[in-house]
């Protein structure tokens, strides 16, 4: 059973996954991570980020090892990432790796921007989590602070907007529900009620 979980950046597709993995034992894969380590391995070599060629580079030559980079979850990675994944060289190499893991036996919980369209087109379950962006960020500046990042509400709060505006209009991939995938909003929702409305979803969708 291959799992699609597809929204706006700060909108708890993150926590959801890692939570709907863990409550039916399969492996997770956060894309968003993918788009990161590129950009980091990027500023890492001292790349501009406009340098397409690259970029196609790092994201060909991606290693397992470079996701668990603690820097990947910074603010300032978040956009640079937004930025080398609207090239499409890019989006090209990272699409074998991503359908490699979803292509296991056993199945898999993939969450980012296009899985439910580009991705797993295929996936027997496909969710498409939204919240106000007010509330992305009030989430998103929490989760910011409790690791010692300084930040304002009003800067994140610019940075998921203008990083939605881009991801949405790309010409690759863009940030889009899938026509078959169900939404969930989520701003009025904590953690536990958004995971159980998305195990009803899964459950209706599992066969019997
Ligand atoms: O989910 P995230 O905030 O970690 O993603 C960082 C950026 O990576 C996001 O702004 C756009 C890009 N991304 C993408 O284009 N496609 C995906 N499947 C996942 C992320």
């Amino acid at each position: 059973m291959v799992i699609a979980i597809d929204g706006p950046a700060a909108s708890g597709k993150g926590t959801l996954a890692k939570r709907l993995a863990a409550h039916y034992g399969l492996p997770h894969l956060d894309t968003g991570l993918l788009y990161r380590a590129v950009a980091l391995t990027m500023l890492d070599a001292g790349f501009p980020l406009e340098d397409e060629a690259a970029a196609a580079r790092a994201a060909e030559a991606l290693i397992a090892d470079r996701l668990a980079d603690p820097r990947l979850r910074e603010r300032a990675m978040g956009e640079a990432a937004s930025r080398i994944s609207a090239v499409p060289a890019v989006r090209a190499a990272l699409l074998a790796w991503q359908q490699r893991f979803a292509g296991n036996s056993q199945g898999a919980v993939l969450d980012g921007r296009d899985i439910g369209t580009v991705v797993c087109p295929e996936a027997r379950v496909k969710l498409f989590i939204t919240a106000a962006p007010e509330e992305r960020a009030r989430r998103r500046h929490r989760e910011l602070e409790g690791r010692g990042e300084t930040t304002t509400f009003d800067a994140i709060l610019a940075d998921i907007l203008a990083r939605d505006a881009r991801d949405a209009s790309r010409a690759t991939a863009p940030l889009k529900a899938a026509a078959d995938a169900v939404m969930l909003d989520t701003t009025e929702l904590d953690a536990d009620e958004a995971f159980e409305a998305a195990r009803l979803v899964v459950e209706r969708a599992r066969p019997h």
